[in-house]
């Protein structure tokens, strides 16, 4: 599998999301522990930008509607708590999730190589 050149290294930094597109593909890059990790760039939800996110020991949480990611595994932590960093009851969160149920982050596999970080389409 060919691996696109998507990024700088200096420019993908942990704890913020470094949005970029490769054949019309969204993409974000971010670190855990060092280690640069790669994912379309789309929450699961509603198919919204996770840009903004807050990034936590790992795990991104989607400024929208509050579903949260590890960025490791791309597994779902949390799934749909509130709007615009609001948490809601229960009843209102189902409302929110419009029948959509909890999925995964799609991850990307993403290496580094003299200073810059290439990311696989699949
Ligand atoms: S778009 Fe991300 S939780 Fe709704």
């Amino acid at each position: 599998m060919s691996q696109l050149e998507a990024a700088n290294s200096g420019d993908v930094r942990q704890g913020a999301v470094h949005a970029v597109t490769l054949s019309g593909t969204k993409i974000g890059l971010t670190r855990v522990d060092g280690a640069v990790q790669a994912f379309v760039n789309k929450c699961p939800h509603l198919g919204l930008p996770l840009t903004k996110g807050k990034i936590k020991d790992g795990v991104i949480t989607c400024p929208f509607h509050g579903s949260s990611f590890n960025l490791c595994s791309g597994a779902a932590q949390d799934w749909v708590t509130g709007i615009m960093g609001v948490n809601l009851p229960g009843a209102v969160r189902g409302v929110i999730a419009m029948g959509k149920t909890p999925h995964g982050l799609a991850k990307l596999e993403a290496s580094e190589v003299d200073g810059k970080v290439y990311v696989s389409l699949g």
